[in-house]
């Protein structure tokens, strides 16, 4: 999938704010890309837009393209883009509780979209679901079929509603925040189990979350937002060894580290500048320590700073920024 210059405005009452302004970035198979930053950076309405799925009004698409393969999602017509939503290109979010249905039991909401985009029996519908809740290491699944969202913990309801996201054998998901509301065992676990789900599958996987060390664990590439902008873009390994972003630096001597001495954690003064407020130049640069007059003259446009590496600094070749362990 290439997401191409894409725009999404809200109405709000200061008049539209840009809350997604130019994003692109391309995801191939079998690849999982994190997209990172500080929340109300953009991410999930990166991810919404996928999918159809921002809210309108008051969101509003400006601009850009979002290419499936060679289809234009954004061109495509509601009823064609159901179609595909939950079958091709599937998405989970932070709170199952807001995906699954209270009033019907985990299996027959499986059953139900396998059915709805496969148009086979109910009783194939109900093997489908025991399969996935089985592949997701439900124990006993074809019993647990039957529970209804409420009987599970929240590690399993989050196992479930990726069961659900992966009966039709997408090929792009998009899994938003999916680990954050979790425990971190069974964080660990679910992080491991769509790991082997994308090995298994093929498919690549968009990893929304404010985490580092989530993205360390699982992401293949990188795509740093900030303030509706991408920042950084980077092969993971090179991101965390060498940013080439001052806030990608900053993301990462905020995150906490194994064996660090001292107790205290650094964070990144200042927040995020307001939609309707953006600062004109660098739009990181009023809490950038690096900030200087070339910073706050204009637009900073995305440069190439090496091997599928770029970043939208200006300043980035002559800074030697940290890295993380
Ligand atoms: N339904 C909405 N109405 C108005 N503003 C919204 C809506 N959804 C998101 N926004 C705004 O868009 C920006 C980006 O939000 P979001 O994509 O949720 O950020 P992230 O997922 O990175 O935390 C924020 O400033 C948020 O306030
Ligand atoms: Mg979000």
């Amino acid at each position: 999938m290439r997401i191409d210059d894409l725009r999404i405005d809200f109405a709000t009452e200061h008049g539209w704010a840009d809350v997604v302004n130019g994003v692109s970035f391309e995801i191939g198979g079998n690849e999982i890309v994190g997209l990172v930053g500080e929340s109300g950076s953009g991410k999930t309405v990166t991810g919404l837009s996928v999918l159809g799925l921002v809210p309108s009004p008051p969101g509003r698409r400006s601009g850009g393209h979002i290419w499936f393969r060679d289809t234009d999602l954004t061109a495509m017509s509601p009823h064609r883009l159901r179609g595909i939503r939950g079958n091709e290109v599937s998405m989970i979010f932070q709170e199952p509780m807001t995906s699954l249905n209270p009033a019907f039991t985990i299996g027959d909401q499986i059953a139900e979209t396998y059915r709805r985009h496969r148009g086979v029996s109910r009783k194939s519908g109900m093997h489908r679901a025991a399969e996935m809740l089985d592949m997701v290491g439900i124990p006993n699944a074809t019993a647990r079929v039957r529970d209804y969202p409420h009987e599970l913990s929240g590690g399993m309801r989050q196992r479930a509603m990726i069961a659900m996201a992966l009966c039709c054998d997408p090929q792009l998901l998009i899994a938003d925040e999916p680990t954050t509301a979790l425990d971190v065992t069974v964080q660990a676990q679910i992080l491991d189990l769509l790991v082997s789900l994308r090995d298994e599958l093929g498919m690549g996987v968009i990893f929304i979350t404010h985490d580092l060390g989530v993205v360390a664990e699982v992401c293949d590439r990188v795509v740093v937002m900030y303030a509706g902008e991408v920042v950084e873009t980077s092969p993971a390994r090179d991101l965390f060894s060498r940013p080439r972003h001052p806030y990608t630096e900053g993301l990462l001597s905020a995150m906490p580290q194994l064996g660090s001495r001292s107790g205290r954690l650094a964070s990144i003064a200042g927040r995020t500048p307001e939609p309707w407020a953006m600062p004109t130049g660098c739009r990181f640069g009023p809490r950038c320590p690096y900030s200087e007059h070339e910073c706050t003259t204009g637009p900073i446009p995305l440069r190439s700073t090496g091997v599928d590496r770029q970043a939208r600094c200006v300043r980035t070749d002559e800074l030697d920024l940290r890295g993380a362990q």
